[in-house]
């Protein structure tokens, strides 16, 4: 029999949730996120699309048939921006011909341009910082009333950590998750501290709960996101704190990144788990143990050196010098012998002499990376090197040395992919290659492409691939 109670209960939990539905304001109005920059973008965009499903709209990949339009934006370099800036004018044209259609900005260039773009640009209805997606149906019903919405304000403890996201134009095998967000590093260079404001790491159990559910769902591959995932540190919640700054109670419930990954690693044989960024002045030993006792964590380190001179690593305010940086690769030598490095690179900035370059161009040739990204150093406005220090370093210069770095980088990629031809990799297969419909493509562990034959393989498999052939870009091979 019923209990009577129970029954009234659930009558009542189910009125609620039918009064809950029919005050959704999405009602099928369809979305449409474009994402630039980083992969943290990307995954933000993925949390976005979330909030807003729940809110009953729907997510599109045609920009055509969408009624709302959101650019989740990028302000790491000037360029990023320019190209950000005439994407939001072509929406602005084309809501000239549709003036219901809403256009919102998202990420860092709304939550550093503020309302400018209300209020000078006129390009936009909802400006929406990265702290606050939370807020964005509640933005879209105040624009619905004929009004201009911001909301960009940064939190120190918002990580959207019980947001399950919704995977945008993947693969269905490679997921990112986001561990911690924000950067409390201020390199001088940097916009990131301030338009992502404070780092905080997120709750271990809803990582692992993300992972596990990605894992059910047939995703092979994982990768871990921060600004500097060296640093995640679970205290209970809240802004970051160094492990000795804690109350002895926090340091027992405490968790680390190596611990963390080491959580993340036992949920499945079968994901593989990747991470992005580590920062030098953090990598600890113990992070490379685990990554060592674990098969199924990648032998791949994005490791960003910046500058190879300890004088432009001081200005930068980095906190380390080129021979700790040295020697953290050692570690990484030492306690994972193979290893693929890859790195970030910063050239003409601030005061860099030509003696200084060659020292950028000399760590390269020591370590010999497997990948790198390179840049011009650009000047960001509001910066600590923008307010200090004045970008002498003229553009032909800083071109020049550009040029010799990439022609060094694609020396020692085409070195490193040539070393493994004639192996037999294990690839996860990620999709079919864009340049034939016969031949699949997929990564190693050291991120690695490999083209190869699609015979009766498919997106998500691991194949075992014999190498023999190469370009600095691209392994080519068969399955063995
Ligand atoms: N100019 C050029 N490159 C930059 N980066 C960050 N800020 C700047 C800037 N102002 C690069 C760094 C960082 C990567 C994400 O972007 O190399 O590691
Ligand atoms: Fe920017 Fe430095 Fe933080 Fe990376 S670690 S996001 S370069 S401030």
């Amino acid at each position: 029999m019923i209990d009577l109670k129970e029954k009234r209960i659930d009558e009542e939990r189910q009125g609620e949730a039918l009064e809950r539905e029919s005050t959704k304001k999405g009602n099928g109005r369809k979305v449409y996120i474009e994402s630039y920059g980083c992969q943290m973008n990307f995954s933000d965009s993925e949390i976005v699309a979330s909030i807003l499903e729940d809110e009953g709209y729907e997510t599109t990949k045609l920009m055509q048939e969408a009624e709302i339009v959101f650019v989740n934006t990028c302000s790491i370099r000037e360029k990023a921006e320019q190209t950000v800036r005439k994407r939001l004018q072509s929406f602005h044209k084309a809501k000239a011909q549709k003036p219901e259609m809403i256009i919102g900005v998202l990420g860092c260039m709304a939550e550093r341009l503020k309302t400018k773009f209300l209020d000078e640009e006129k390009l936009v209805d909802i400006v929406v910082g990265p702290d606050a997606y939370r807020d964005l149906p509640e933005l879209v019903r105040e624009v619905d009333g004929g009004r201009k919405a911001v909301n960009v304000i940064l939190s120190k403890e918002e990580t959207y950590g019980d947001i399950s996201p919704v995977r945008l134009g993947g693969n269905g095998v490679t997921a990112f998750v986001s561990i911690t967000r924000g950067c409390d590093n201020m390199c001088t260079f940097c916009v990131v501290p301030f338009t992502r404001g404070r780092e905080r790491s997120r709750a271990p159990e809803s990582i692992v709960a993300e992972v596990k559910d990605l894992a059910e769902r047939g995703y092979k591959e994982v990768t871990l996101l921060g600004q500097n995932v060296d640093s995640y540190l679970w205290y209970g919640g809240g802004p970051k704190k160094d492990f000795d700054k804690l109350s002895e109670e926090e340091q027992a419930m405490s968790v680390n990144f190596a611990q963390l990954m080491e959580k993340v690693a036992q949920v499945s044989d079968q994901v593989r788990i990747r991470f992005s960024t580590s920062h030098p002045k953090d990598m600890t030993d113990e992070v490379l143990e685990v990554m060592a006792k674990y098969d199924n964590i990648c032998k791949y380190i994005h490791l960003p050196f910046q500058s190879g001179n300890s004088r432009i690593l001081e200005m930068m305010n980095r906190g380390y010098t080129r021979e700790w940086y040295l020697n953290r690769v050692e570690a990484i030598r030492r306690i994972i012998p193979e290893c693929a490095i890859s790195a970030d690179i910063i050239t003409g900035f601030c005061s860099e002499t030509e003696e200084e370059h060659q020292e950028t161009l000399s760590l390269m040739e020591e370590v010999k990376y497997h990948f790198s990204y390179m840049f011009k150093y650009s000047e960001r406005p509001n910066t600590l090197a923008q307010r200090k220090y004045e970008d002498d370093v003229p553009e032909e210069t800083k071109t020049r040395r550009l040029t010799e770095i990439i022609a060094m980088q694609q020396k020692h990629s085409l070195e490193r992919m040539k070393a493994d031809v004639g192996k037999t990799l294990e690839v996860l297969v990620e999709g079919v290659s864009k340049k034939s419909d016969k031949e699949l493509f997929g990564r190693t562990t050291h991120n690695s492409v490999v083209v190869f034959p699609r015979e009766n393989f498919k997106t998500g498999d691991y194949v075992n691939v014999k190498v023999h052939d190469c370009t600095s870009a691209t392994l080519i091979g068969k399955a063995v």
